[in-house]
């Protein structure tokens, strides 16, 4: 990948939580004091739950202006929110319910919804209404969370899918055969554009993606994580475990904080 990615290695899950934590009170903080506002889209999957259940205990919930937290999703999968599979659901369990984010500050992609396309472009308009434009008129949020697949997919950007070319709309929906499940997620151009992007990595079943992305060939079509680059003065920051960059060669000389914050 293009220059040296920005990588911080933690010791393990706990200290990725940690750092994720201070990471998103961080960014939120510096939202609020720049615009009044913090926008963010969370990631679904297992790797960051550990940092959503962190963000809503002390000390990092009293250090979020949460009346000012705007929450959308980067992606979600084509289930009602009440089923366990839904990111929704995962994040009302492990943060949401926890803190006083108003409901009404709360975007759910509608990725049941049997009219995907109409579903998909609503949530369109919906970051069109609540989240500035950017760079070329695209929506800007502050921070997105991302988990890296073991096939080095990101959000619902799946390898070899023709969303991954996607260049005019931000928000896409359709059926992921490996998945067997519609998804809907925001596209490439909408996550580059983000003020932060911060992957979260852990486990070692993660090291040979983690490589492929970083270290591998550039072939973005097979390795959509490569798709996530920063635009409009943005930052892409990988936050990842020793179990999950024990492939690359070269290790971050980044601090390995034990479970910071
Ligand atoms: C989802 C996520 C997805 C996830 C990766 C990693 O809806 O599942 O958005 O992109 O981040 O699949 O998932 P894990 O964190 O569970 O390994």
């Amino acid at each position: 990948m293009a220059g040296d990615p920005d990588l911080q290695v933690v010791a393990d899950p706990g200290a990725l939580a940690a750092a994720g934590a201070e990471h998103v009170v961080r960014a939120c903080r510096t939202a609020v004091a720049g615009r009044g506002e913090f926008a963010i889209a969370l990631s679904g999957g297992d790797t960051p739950k550990p940092l959503y259940e962190r963000l809503g205990e002390e000390p990092f919930r009293s250090r979020v202006p949460w009346d000012k937290v705007r929450v959308f999703w980067g992606d979600e999968r084509g289930v009602p929110p009440t089923d366990p599979r839904s990111n929704f659901r995962m994040a009302e369990e492990t943060l949401l319910r926890r803190v006083p984010v108003r409901p009404e500050r709360v975007h759910r992609m509608p990725a049941e919804r049997a009219d995907l396309d109409e579903a998909a472009d609503e949530y369109a308009d919906v970051l069109r209404v609540h989240v500035p434009a950017g760079a070329g008129g695209w929506p800007r949020l502050d921070l997105v969370l991302l988990g890296l697949g073991e096939d080095a997919h990101v959000a619902s950007l799946f390898p070899g899918a023709p969303v991954l070319r996607e260049a005019r709309r931000t928000v896409v929906a359709y059926y992921v055969p490996a998945q067997g499940m519609n998804r809907m997620t925001l596209t490439a151009p909408v996550l580059s554009r983000a003020g932060e992007v911060l992957f979260l990595v852990s486990g070692a079943s993660k090291a040979e993606a983690l490589w492929r992305v970083l270290e591998g060939p550039r072939r973005p079509d097979v390795v959509p994580a490569q798709l996530i680059r920063p635009v409009g003065g943005g930052r892409v920051l990988w936050l990842a475990d020793a179990a999950s960059t024990s492939r690359l060669s070269r290790r971050a000389a980044a601090r390995s904080e034990e479970g910071a914050g």
